[in-house]
């Protein structure tokens, strides 16, 4: 089995995810401290945007976040795929590959992701797809709390199914606060609770987002709106219980001009810097690099 210990984190600061329609706009180290795509839309592409994404891979550190790796999907893990990113972390000098803890019907659109039974079986399923692309990649990747609207076969509660896979794959979390507000509302739990019995060394980095409010009780994860109040609050909270982890404004539609963008991700700053003295027990040493120590056994 392959043991894979992350040190350090990825990256630092306030991220911004990077799409396609931002190649007119001006972003700057000074504004943003990383950014995040997705690797499927970038493999292969040349020409103009190919450059563009050079540009920024050159001048900012980079994490990934895939969507199409289907990681509990009963279909043979798509080992070509995960060769091909493991090309583009080397490529960009990728600091952290995430992916969704679920899986796609057929292609990677966000409202196709479909969730994983909280049962034991697939605890150990998908734990061991996890651990084989780790062993490819030669590198541990972060998984990411998904939003979910049914949960079928549910043996478990979502937060124990959770902890139980990243601990049988030994992976790190890509902690998404967007997903614990709306999941909690939907499905009607307490979120401070969910967050604090999260895993404070397994946190690579975070993600914060908008969602739809589709009624009083339901509310759908889109990307698609600016962040609202009570989730800036439960992000306040993750810091205070695990520290300011690095953390990515998530925005995939409707996205507005650049500087409405910019001004959350200084939002995002401003909470962190509240807590920038916070060094909860075992939470990794902030540094640019990330470490891994990898023992065969
Ligand atoms: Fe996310």
């Amino acid at each position: 089995m392959t043991k894979v210990v992350a040190k350090e984190f990825p990256v630092l600061g306030a991220g911004l995810g990077l799409r396609r329609s931002m190649h007119n706009e001006e972003i700057t180290a000074a504004a943003v401290d990383f950014l995040e795509v997705a690797p499927e839309n970038w493999i292969g592409v040349g020409g103009r945007y190919g450059r563009w994404l050079r540009e920024y891979t050159e001048r900012f550190p980079f994490v990934i976040h895939g969507l199409s790796l289907s990681i509990g999907a009963p279909t043979a893990l798509d080992e070509t795929l995960v060769k091909s990113i493991k090309q583009f972390i080397k490529d960009h000098d990728i600091r952290c590959y995430s992916e969704h803890l679920s899986y796609c019907s057929d292609h990677g659109h966000l409202y196709d992701l479909l969730p994983i039974p909280f049962t034991e079986e697939a605890v150990r399923y998908v734990a061991a797809r996890i651990r084989r692309v780790q062993d490819i990649l030669e590198q541990q990747i972060a998984m990411e709390n998904v939003s979910y609207y049914a949960a079928p076969g549910q043996e478990m509660d979502e937060i124990s199914f959770l902890n139980a896979v990243l601990e049988e794959a030994d992976c790190g979390l890509l902690l998404d606060v967007n997903n614990i507000y709306v999941n909690a509302i939907n499905h009607r739990y307490d979120p401070l609770e969910f967050l604090n019995q999260l895993p404070t060394e397994r946190i690579r980095y975070a993600h914060v987002a908008g969602h739809f409010d589709e009624a009083e009780d339901l509310k759908v994860d889109t990307h698609g709106a600016p962040v609202i109040d009570p989730v800036w609050h439960l992000l306040e909270q993750a810091y205070a219980r695990h520290g300011p982890v690095p953390t990515l404004l998530e925005r995939d539609f409707n996205i507005p001009p650049i500087v409405e963008l910019l001004g959350e991700v200084m939002h995002i700053r401003s909470i962190q810097a509240q807590y920038s003295d916070f060094s909860p027990a075992g939470i990794p040493t902030v540094n640019h690099e990330l470490a891994y120590v990898k023992n065969r056994a």
